[in-house]
């Protein structure tokens, strides 16, 4: 598999349980994200450990500051030789050109986080953004695509509607994704992998369905078989 849709979300607190995670699955069925936890326990010394296993990483940091110290982490980020970085679109648009520069199109792939999806219409009003959630994503993900960065994280019910409005050439990173008939677990809205991909997602992110089965990568290949027709 060259191109693998799936990337395994690694919430952990520590290195050792990321590494035993990684140990059962494989990088031709994943890709792997570290976040934000996970990478303040552990840091670049583990997203290297990871990438020489040959797994390609998606370094979920959503950067948001001032344009020069964003542009600065994010050519950081991009020495490490990840395969995805992300920002939040919400730093505007000389931040996002920043981004841009700083790191050469055509490398490690920059996306943009739209709206949290934890934030709903009131939570927007407290911080001053107006109208509807799905008006407000559409814009920031026009935003994302005018300064060319390379996609954005969005759920798979937006993500019909933003293939729509932006176009074929740009990512969409989905997270919020269940096989058939498992739990829910916190996450509120939830699509299955055939869903997602068939409403234009290009990467599933898939956290705790992989993460706590029994057998990860048995998991991982049911999920990507799922799949496997609809992305040929
Ligand atoms: O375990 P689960 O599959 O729910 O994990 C989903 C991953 O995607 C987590 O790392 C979570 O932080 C991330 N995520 C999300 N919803 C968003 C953005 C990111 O679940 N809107």
């Amino acid at each position: 598999m060259h191109n693998p849709r799936i990337i395994v979300a690694l919430d952990f607190s520590s290195a050792e349980d990321a590494l035993r995670l990684a140990e059962k699955l494989e990088p031709r069925f994943c890709r792997l994200k570290v976040g934000k936890e996970l990478f303040t326990a552990a840091g670049p010394n583990l997203v290297e450990k990871l990438m020489l296993k040959g797994f390609d990483i998606f370094l979920d940091l959503k950067f948001h500051d001032i344009p020069n110290t964003v542009a600065n982490a994010c050519k950081v980020a991009a020495n490490l030789g990840v395969w995805m970085i992300n920002v939040h679109a919400l730093g505007g648009r000389k931040m996002l050109l920043a981004a841009r520069e700083a790191i050469a199109q055509g490398s490690t792939k920059l996306i943009a986080v739209t709206l949290l999806t934890s934030m709903d219409e009131n939570d927007l009003a407290d911080i001053g953004l107006q109208g509807n959630p799905e008006q407000i994503v559409v814009r920031l993900a026009r935003l994302t695509k005018d300064c060319a960065l390379d996609g954005v994280v969005c759920s798979a019910l937006e993500a019909a509607n933003l293939r729509h409005q932006i176009g074929e050439d740009f990512c969409l990173v989905t997270p919020g994704i269940r096989p058939l008939n498992d739990r829910a677990d916190d996450q509120k809205r939830i699509t299955t992998p055939r869903q997602a991909i068939q409403k234009g997602s290009n990467y599933l992110v898939i956290g705790r369905p992989i993460t706590q089965a029994n057998d990860p990568l048995l998991m991982c290949q049911q999920l990507n078989s799922e799949i496997s027709e609809l992305i040929l």
